[in-house]
């Protein structure tokens, strides 16, 4: 059969930069395992997500007004008089929680089935950046609606900074470009806002070619050799990844359309008065945890090194566990310990939302105790173990 002139087309083009060749080989022909389960939908849940976000998030920066007299009224403004600026808000604001729910499910995905092993240790760390640029864009982003929320939780946040010993406070002033956090705050967080999201891309891109090059783990863990245990990625894995998006948008486009401000604050509708201090300062929910843990630690500057170091633990992971085997499936010391893990992420949230009285400061520091204790004994654990016999092949 004569080529069409399309085909014709392509070739001449692909001969000269080879994007066609690279896009059958990584994303048509890509050998996937074939036992992937429906955890593994996440990965691509997750880019869906960073590119809805960067969209929305284009269309709303041509409407918003970055100046601490307008950023509050310009958002009511999209709201009201912009073509389906709602939708755009609506869209924006949901799909950040939304990126961080499926994120985080992605996150302990990697964590249950021992992903973060060698030889994905680059690929995890690439995921652990990722995981700061998100919490940095995310933090930056909340302050541009100029609520009071928006003003008292950058308050509150980029005043940590001022623990850092000898420069602290120096360091504070020059990140917010005057003595409080004010227009030139908000100027540079909304200019960073629009920046990281491309920086995020960057480094999602790193972390396929990581992934790519040793390809993804599977639910029993264990390295697969033969041909036949894998398929090609289309189109048995396009069309579990596009089922996969039809699932995430039933949820997604309820909350957009009947209930957008569920997860937000109300306190976000008030414009910023710097003269007028909220009773409770809460960050958006997926940070809750982490402020629970700062929280948990009487001294200021321990605290954030505890905030910090409690997502920062994730880079070592890798060398933290000693165990042989990668999937928890196999591990019956290690899967109750992580189960109970991820319980206990929900019992820090839970506590990041209350004020830091009573019992609740009890709760708190035992669950930051376990949230490090979980980490720092995966080296016994490991030693310890019996698992449970692993298949050879599937
Ligand atoms: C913008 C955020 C992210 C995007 C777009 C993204 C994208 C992807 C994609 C498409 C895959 C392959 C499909 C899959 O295994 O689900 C993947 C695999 C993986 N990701 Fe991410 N990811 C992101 C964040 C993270 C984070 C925060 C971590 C961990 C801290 C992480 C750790 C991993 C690991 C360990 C794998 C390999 C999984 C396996 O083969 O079993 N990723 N990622």
């Amino acid at each position: 059969m004569s080529k069409s002139n399309t085909q014709k087309a392509i070739e001449w083009f692909d001969y000269r930069l080879p994007i066609f060749s690279f896009m059958k080989h990584s994303a048509v022909e890509y050998p996937t395992p074939k036992n992937l389960s429906y955890m593994w939908n996440f990965g691509s849940l997750a880019g869906i997500a960073l590119v809805l976000q960067i969209l929305t998030g284009i269309f709303l920066a041509m409407h918003y007004k970055p100046d601490v007299n307008l950023a509050f009224d310009s958002i009511q403004h999209i709201m009201r008089d912009v073509n389906s600026g709602w939708l755009i808000r609506n869209m924006h604001m949901v799909g950040a929680s939304f990126f961080f729910i499926v994120v985080y499910i992605h996150m302990a995905r990697g964590m249950y089935y021992g992903s973060y092993k060698g030889p994905r240790e680059v690929l995890w760390w690439m995921g652990v950046i990722i995981f700061f640029l998100m919490m940095a864009t995310a933090f930056m982003g909340y302050v541009l609606p100029w609520g009071q929320m928006s003003f008292w939780g950058a308050t509150v946040i980029t005043n940590l900074l001022s623990v850092i010993p000898f420069v602290g406070e120096h360091v504070v002033i020059w990140l917010w470009g005057g003595y409080s956090v004010g227009d030139a705050t908000l100027n540079r967080f909304f200019s960073l806002h629009y920046l990281l999201p491309f920086v995020i891309f960057a480094v999602v891109f790193l972390h396929l070619w990581a992934l790519h090059t040793h390809k993804s783990n599977n639910p029993v863990g264990i390295d697969l050799k033969k041909d036949t245990d894998f398929i090609p990625f289309h189109p048995y894995y396009t069309i579990k990844d596009i089922f996969g998006l039809g699932v995430y948008l039933i949820p997604f486009t309820f909350m957009v359309c009947y209930a957008p401000e569920y997860l937000g604050h109300p306190d976000n509708y008030i414009p910023a008065d710097p003269m007028v201090t909220p009773a409770h300062i809460v960050p958006e929910w997926y940070f809750l945890p982490f402020y629970a843990i700062l929280r948990a630690v009487p001294d200021k500057l321990f605290g954030v090194i505890a905030m910090v170091a409690a997502i920062a633990i994730l880079f070592v992971l890798p060398w933290l566990d000693s165990s042989k085997v990668r999937s928890a499936r196999f591990r019956p010391l290690f899967r109750p310990l992580l189960i109970l893990f991820f319980a206990n992420m929900f019992v820090l949230g839970w506590v990041g939302a209350k004020p830091p009285e009573g019992i609740y400061i009890t709760i708190g520091r035992l669950a930051t105790f376990y949230h490090f204790a979980f980490f720092l004994i995966l080296p016994l654990v490991g030693m310890f173990e019996k698992p449970k016999p692993v298949p050879k092949s599937l």
